[in-house]
């Protein structure tokens, strides 16, 4: 009786199981570049220090937190399609300055992914290669897992303008 009890149950769970998995459909994979239009001074800036510095940005003080809101565009030019927004936090979590805390969302508000978005948390060892964790997301990017790639192509000192490439490997439902 205790054992026709127990397979009824694992019958029950096997179906449950079978059906969210056939509910969520099969694994994708997406890639995509994306390029962060980050402006670091002026009036129109996407990135401020929080809480306000008492003098300049330095992106090299342990403590330091950033926010930020960063256009984010199909191509390289500041000018092509704004496809999201990236947002979020920066920290700067090592004693040396050497290497950052990452907590930023895209946010897509254009293009194919519109209304998604992507979560990235981690570690950046701000090096000129730099890859952080995808570890969630919404919409398209439900159940999102992956990676993400970050490299300053360019960096214009008259602007405080660097164009950051970003591409991202991500598995999803
Ligand atoms: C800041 O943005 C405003 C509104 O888009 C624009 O008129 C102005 O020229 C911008 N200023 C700079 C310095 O880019
Ligand atoms: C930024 O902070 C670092 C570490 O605190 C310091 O060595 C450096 O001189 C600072 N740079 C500027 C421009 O203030
Ligand atoms: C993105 O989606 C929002 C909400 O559905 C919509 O209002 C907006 O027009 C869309 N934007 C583009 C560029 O398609
Ligand atoms: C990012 O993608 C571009 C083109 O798709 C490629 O040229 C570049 O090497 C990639 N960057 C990294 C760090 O993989």
């Amino acid at each position: 009786m205790a054992s026709h009890k127990i397979t009824l149950a694992l019958i029950l769970f096997l179906t449950l199981f079978t059906y969210s998995n056939a509910r969520l459909g099969p694994i994708k994979e997406t890639e995509l570049t994306v390029y962060f239009q980050d402006y670091s001074s002026g009036p129109n800036a996407t990135v401020i220090e929080c809480p306000p510095p008492s003098s300049g940005l330095n992106f090299s003080t342990f403590g330091a937190m950033f926010c930020a809101d960063d256009p984010i565009t199909e191509g390289f030019e500041d000018s092509s399609a704004l496809i999201a927004r990236g947002r979020g936090l920066n920290v700067i979590s090592s004693l040396d300055g050497s290497s950052a805390h990452v907590m930023l969302s895209i946010v897509f508000i254009g293009g194919k992914y519109n209304g998604s978005s992507i979560e990235i948390y981690g570690n950046d060892p701000r090096t000129g290669y730099r890859e952080v964790p995808v570890v969630g997301g919404t919409g398209k990017f439900r159940l999102a897992r992956g990676y993400a790639t970050f490299e300053t192509l360019n960096f214009d000192p008259v602007r405080s303008h660097a164009t950051i490439r970003s591409n991202l490997t991500v598995l999803h439902y």
